[in-house]
Parts: C-alpha cells; sequence; structure tokens
C-alpha cells in the first residue's frame, strides 16, 4: 500500500500511520510548498491514501487518475471547497476532513483581529518602530469598544458559536447573526438575534466571517454589502477569502466606507488584492487560524485515524463521502 501526503504534517500522525500500517510505503512531499497540479498527479499516482492540505485542488480529472486505486482523500482541514466530492462519490473515494478540533484556535485568531482592528493595535505597533511615539496624548490613536458593542456573525458554525460565546459572555457584546438556519440554543443561551444579512451588515460595530465557501457564499460581502456597514465598523473574515470580493474591500477601507478590516484568509491566496497591503486600517495575517501546536495535532490525529480506517476496510470519522 502507498499513502502520499502533500505537504510536511506534525510527525505524530505520520508516526502514528507508520506504526498502524507498518507494510505501507509512507512518503511525505519533502519541499516546503505547495505541489502544482502536474506535480501532485505525478507524486499522488498508486497511491492507496492521500493525505492533502486546503491549497491542494482535488478535482474530477485528478481523481479519475486515482481511482480505483485511490481509497481515501483525507484533508488537514476543516473546510473543503478545494475537493470536488461530486465526483469522489461517484469514483468510490472516501473523503474525510478536521473538523472539532481546530474550533478555538480560529475562534482566538478572530477575535484577536476583531481586537486589533478596533483598537489599532498593528498600527501602534508600527507607529512606535517607526520612532513616532512622541508620547501619551488625549487625541491619539483612537479607536472602538468592543465592551457592549453590537457584533454581526456570519454563520452559526462551531467557530461562529465560539466567537460568539467569547464576545458576549466576556466583553457583553449583542450579537446579530445571519446564518442559513435559526438556532435556538443561540437565542436562549447568548441572547442573539438572527436577522437577514442587511439588517446584520447596518447593525453591527463588528461584523465577523465564519460560513463555509459554497456558491451561495461566494463575495456575500461585496460592494453593496461594505456599503451598508457603518462607518466606525470593522470586519474581520478568518473563513474563506472569496467570501469576500477583497478588490471592493480595498476602496471601501480607502474610502473610509468602513473604519477596518482584520483578515486571516484570501481570495487568491498566497497573493493579495493590490493595494491591501498598503492600507494602514487592514490587519493582514497569514491563515494562521488553526496555527497551534494544539489544533494541528489534533488534525494530524483525525487524518491519521481516517486513513487507518479506511485502508482497514472500516468506516472512517469526519467523512464527506
Ligand atoms: C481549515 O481547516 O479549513 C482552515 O482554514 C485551516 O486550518
Amino acid at each position: 500500500m502507498r499513502i502520499y501526503v502533500t505537504r510536511a504534517i506534525p510527525d505524530a500522525a505520520l508516526r502514528r500511520i507508520a506504526n498502524a500500517l507498518p507494510a505501507a510505503r509512507l512518503e511525505v512531499n519533502p519541499e516546503d510548498r505547495t505541489l502544482s497540479a502536474v506535480e501532485l498527479r505525478e507524486h499522488a499516482r498508486g497511491a492507496d491514501a492521500l493525505v492533502c492540505t486546503l491549497a491542494d485542488r482535488i478535482d474530477r480529472a485528478l481523481l479519475e487518475t486515482l481511482a480505483p486505486r485511490l481509497r481515501v482523500v483525507a484533508t488537514f482541514a476543516v473546510g473543503y471547497e478545494n475537493i470536488d466530492l461530486e465526483a469522489a462519490r461517484t469514483l468510490g473515494v472516501r473523503v474525510t476532513h478536521t473538523p472539532g478540533v481546530l474550533t478555538e484556535a480560529t475562534a482566538e485568531i478572530a477575535v484577536a483581529l476583531l481586537m486589533a482592528c478596533a483598537r489599532r493595535i498593528v498600527e501602534g505597533d508600527r507607529l512606535i518602530r517607526a520612532g513616532e511615539f512622541r508620547g501619551w496624548k488625549p487625541l491619539g490613536a483612537l479607536g472602538h469598544s468592543v465592551y457592549g458593542a453590537t457584533v454581526g456573525v456570519v454563520g452559526a458554525g462551531r467557530i461562529g458559536r465560539r466567537v460568539a460565546e467569547t464576545l458576549r459572555r466576556g466583553f457583553g457584546c449583542d450579537l446579530l447573526v445571519y446564518s442559513r438556519s435559526r438556532r435556538p440554543d443561540w437565542e436562549e443561551e447568548l441572547g442573539a438575534r438572527f436577522v437577514d444579512l442587511d439588517a446584520m451588515l447596518e447593525g453591527a460595530d463588528f461584523v465577523t466571517l465564519h460560513c463555509p465557501l459554497v456558491d451561495e457564499t461566494r463575495h456575500l460581502i461585496d460592494a453593496a454589502a461594505l456599503a451598508r456597514m457603518k462607518p466606525t465598523a470593522s470586519l474581520v473574515n478568518t473563513s474563506r477569502g472569496a467570501v469576500l470580493d477583497e478588490v471592493a474591500l480595498v476602496d471601501a477601507l480607502r474610502r473610509g466606507e468602513i473604519a477596518a478590516a482584520g483578515l486571516d484568509v484570501y481570495e487568491r491566496e498566497p497573493r493579495l488584492a493590490e493595494g491591501l497591503a498598503e492600507l494602514p486600517n487592514a490587519v493582514l495575517l497569514p491563515h494562521i487560524g488553526s496555527a497551534t501546536h494544539q489544533a494541528r495535532n489534533a488534525m494530524g490525529r483525525l487524518c491519521a485515524e481516517a486513513v487507518i480506517a479506511v485502508l482497514a476496510g472500516r468506516e472512517p470519522a469526519h467523512a464527506l463521502v
């Protein structure tokens, strides 16, 4: 049996696979970069199991090349918009992902970005390093308080819930939620109000995105949506870059249509929309939502268990297909 891993993942996960399947040939891409489509196809050829990342495009053409030998694709991510699930289903390839174990890590980054926008933390850091701190002043670097603010949450999944809880319980925020389905537990436990997108955008002091990228959420936050936000509001995105129209965001930030944006994800990663990196009111992180030792080890463990289960003929946990 051959298992191909497209990118180095935590050692413990590789050891777990090697121990459980000692006769299998386990190969890991030795280069610290995403493979091109051609490289991926060549390296994965003849694999019984593929461990991939969100940066690998697992499309029908690739799956047709690798099936029927390929039995499982275990993606080292919770998001799976890079995988053609329908093709996998018709070709009999199982697909698994890693939900649950990166909820806290990603929620932390969303709250950190929200705070950084609210209190202009990165701007302040830059000012100090540029030697421009001339001492305390009454009107210097004023931001917006998070305490008691109204927060708009897009998407009522696990990560959105953790962010909502943190801001409600820790900061007394009011919650406006836009989501496909209404969640009575959010209403009862967090006092959240489920509203339509326009009402959420117009009422929120902070908007934080936690929905998956699907056809209906692509560019959900476009120029018109940004124009509905308060000029004092900040937007945070830790979901997927394409939920937001990044070019429209650059325009909105430039024109002061909104106060700030905190982004961990981008439409064309690792590229950024032109002008974004020059904006002082944009806080930009390199897709590190799940980048804690704890979360990444747990993600590795779930991938390893999925591969082991499928190759042993068992049902994997967290199967998408
Ligand atoms: C995911 O898992 O989908 C995140 O974006 C990266 O951990």
